[in-house]
Parts: C-alpha cells; structure tokens; sequence
C-alpha cells in the first residue's frame, strides 16, 4: 500500500517551480495585487479531509485515491478534493493532516479538517469527535508548538511554517454538512433543526474569531452543499420529502440555503467585528447544485448513479459503501468498486464528489464568480476593499 501523507507531496514541476517564486514577493503589494498566500490552514469535514479522520480511525479504503494518488490517500474521493486544487493554484503542497503523525510537512500549512466533523457534536453517534472547537485547539497548538519546532533548525525548519506564515495564510473552511444531517439522523423535523441553527453558526463566529485573535487575517469561507441532492441523503430520507423536478429533495435543500442564510449573515458579522478580516463567503451550494441538475450540459453523466458503491436505486447501499468487501470461500473480495470512467461522474460514493466534479467546482469558485464580494481566490486578502 501506498502511503498517502508521502503521496501528496508529489508536485507537479510546474506546481514546485512557483512556489520558489514567493520569496520575490512581498505582503500586499499595491491594493488589489495577487496575495501570495505562503500557506493554507484548512477548518471542516469529509469535503476537506486529507488524511485526518483515516490517520486515526483507519484508511479510507481502495479505490478511494486509485485516479490521483494511486491509491488510498486519506481522502473519500478517487482523487482530488477542492482543497488540494485550491492548494496546486496557488502554488502550494497538499495540506498534511494535522493529525497524521507519519510523512506529514506543514511547512506551507496544515489540514484540521476530519471526515464526519460537525461545528458542534450532536447528541448522536456517528460523526468526528474532531468538531470545529477541536479543530480550533489543535490550531492553537498549532501556532505555539510549530515554532518551538522550528527553532530547533535543520530539518525541523523545513516541516514547520515561518511564524508570518500565520498571519498571512489562507485560511479555509468547509463545515456545518453534519450539524445538518445529524439532525435529520435524529429525526429532528427541518423546522427543529433550522431552530438549532443560530447556537450553531455563533460556534462557527467565535471559532473564527479566535483564529483572528491568532493572526489569521484571510478567510475563505464555503457555505454548504446541496444537501438534498446527495444520494446518502436521499436514499435514506428521500422518501419522506417532496423531490424537485431533478430529483432532490426541496425541503432539505432549503434547510441547507437557510444554513447558508445565517451562514453569510455571520460573515456580515464578522467583517464588522475583526477590522483587518479579509472574509471571502462562497456559494459552492450554488455550484454543486448546478453540477447535478444540469450534469450533462457540463460534459458529465448520471449524477443521480454512484460511482463507486454497489447494488439499490443510486448504486448506494449505506451498509456496502465504496470499498466494501465480502469474503467468497474464504477470501476477502472488493464489492462496491469504482465504476469504469469516474472522470465523467458527479458522485463518487453517495456522499462525496469524484476528482473531476472538484476540479469543475474549484474552476467555477476560483474565478470569484460566486463569492461575496466577488473577488477571486489569489484576491482573497483583499476582500475588505469594496469590488
Ligand atoms: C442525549 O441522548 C440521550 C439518549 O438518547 C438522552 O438521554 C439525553 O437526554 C440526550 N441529551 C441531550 C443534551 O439532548
Ligand atoms: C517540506 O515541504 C517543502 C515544500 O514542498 C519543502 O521545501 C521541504 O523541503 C519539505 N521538508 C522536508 C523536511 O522534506
Ligand atoms: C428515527 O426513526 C427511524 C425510523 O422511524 C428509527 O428507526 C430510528 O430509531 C429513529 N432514530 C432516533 C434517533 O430516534
Ligand atoms: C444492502 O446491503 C445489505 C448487506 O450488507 C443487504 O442485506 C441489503 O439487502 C442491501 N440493500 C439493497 C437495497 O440492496
């Protein structure tokens, strides 16, 4: 097996040749120039994991990887995720997995995000321990112990960020998907949920709040998918909701754009509150959304179909997930395995996007088409300047 945390530090030449270029550039050279973020520190779940949830509770197994990587690499997804483009664009390594205590190098940032992580832990099991406030104190840790690390010198220098790297990063976030779902596995009804919301969206506020009081200045924040369009949720829920002409599920999807409401509204916030806060609010609901509904206009197919799964409705059963193997006279066999040409699919296993559907998402989110204010991802530290 390959090791996935030694994998994502295999660049592209084109990708290591800019990242030498940042030495030539300073701090915010003149109003609206590229930023030059020196590094990535990354908030969420599953949508963001590169290796966190897997580092502690076991791989996600193959084919998960197989088109990127070559093999399992920490991520639910063939290759890919969001994270990892906006990473290559802008010149920079995959983030490690803080948690990942094997191969990992943070000099140019590092990943809190883990698979199945709400902002607040639900009253039921089946989520990350690792919720955003955890996220926060490993951060935290983060920060001081890093440059303890690295003013031991030698190789310690060259695993650990330079301290301005704090301040002046990119700061990511991906998060509430599971808050959302874990209420519906609750049985919650939308309107019980929608009201937990604000006491949730404020941890969201304070969390960003305290990695301000840190240093970090940037933030680029994605709101949440279209929840009722992921087939984990309409398998096991979809029959209690009225589904939209495409086949999502309407009420759950307005669940998830009243998230994104209190979501942007919080953003709003926080520009008022954190003076120097560059905040970039992405609508990837939008985007997502787009990409399923309208699959086939933007060169995919079957986006209703799993890739990777295996038997039902959506080639998704919840209890034989990508991977899953049985043993057939007495040997283990793979039995939800990838289908043929994952590049023209839009879910990878019910629950995550394939490689391709990232990079088609990160192309629409990097032009700053659907943030707010519209700048795009190299402008992000600009996002206090009125457009
Ligand atoms: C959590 O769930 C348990 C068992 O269902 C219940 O007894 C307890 O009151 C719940 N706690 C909260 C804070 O809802
Ligand atoms: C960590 O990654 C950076 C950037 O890719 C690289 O320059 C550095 O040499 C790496 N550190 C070690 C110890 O390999
Ligand atoms: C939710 O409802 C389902 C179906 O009625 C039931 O099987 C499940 O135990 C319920 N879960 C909780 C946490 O109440
Ligand atoms: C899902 O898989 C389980 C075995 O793990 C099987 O019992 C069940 O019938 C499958 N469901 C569907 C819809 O195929």
């Amino acid at each position: 097996m390959i090791r996935a945390s030694t994998i994502g530090f295999l660049l592209p030449i084109a990708v290591l040749a800019a990242s030498s270029h940042f030495s030539r550039f300073s701090e915010g050279v003149g109003v609206g120039g590229a930023c030059h973020f020196p590094a990535i520190f990354n908030f969420g779940d599953s949508n963001s994991d590169t290796g966190g949830l897997s580092a502690v509770f076991g791989q996600a197994p193959a084919p998960n990887g197989e088109t990127h990587f070559g093999g399992p690499a920490g991520r639910y997804c063939d290759g890919r995720l969001v994270v990892d483009f906006i990473a290559e664009s802008l010149g920079l390594p995959h983030l490690s997995a803080y948690l990942d205590s094997m191969g990992t190098n943070f000099s140019h940032g590092a990943n809190f995000a883990t698979a199945g992580s709400p902002i607040i832990s639900p009253n039921t099991s089946g989520f990350s321990p690792i919720n955003l406030n955890v996220q926060l104190v490993e951060y935290s840790e983060f920060c001081s112990r890093s440059q303890i690390i690295r003013s031991r010198g030698g190789m310690f220098a060259k695993l650990m960020p330079k301290e301005e790297y704090l301040s002046r990063g990119l700061y990511t976030f991906d998060v509430g998907q599971n808050d959302l779902t874990a209420g519906l596995k609750m049985n919650e009804t939308i309107e019980q949920i929608k009201a937990g919301l604000p006491e949730i969206i404020a941890r969201f506020s304070d969390v960003v709040t305290k990695v301000y009081a840190q240093g970090g200045r940037s933030f680029w924040v994605h709101n949440t998918g279209p929840l009722g369009c992921l087939i984990y949720i309409l398998d096991r829920f979809g029959d209690e909701y009225n589904l939209d002409e495409y086949g999502c599920a309407i009420e759950i999807n307005e669940m998830a754009r009243h998230f994104n409401s209190l979501l942007k509204e919080s953003v709003e916030g926080l520009r008022r509150d954190l003076p120097e806060a560059s905040i970039t609010y992405v609508d990837i609901y939008t985007v997502k959304y787009d990409l399923i509904t309208r699959a086939e206009k933007h060169g995919f197919e079957q986006p209703f179909v799993v890739c990777c799964g295996h038997g039902g409705k959506y080639n998704y059963n919840d209890s034989r997930r990508c991977g899953a193997k049985i043993t057939i006279d007495g040997k283990e066999v793979v039995i939800a395995k990838s289908c043929r040409d994952p590049s023209v699919r839009v879910s990878w296993d019910g629950i995550h996007f394939t490689e391709a559907a990232n990079r088609w998402i990160f192309k629409q989110i990097a032009t700053g088409a659907f943030s707010d204010p519209p700048v795009q991802l190299t402008m992000a530290c600009h996002s206090t300047i009125q457009c």
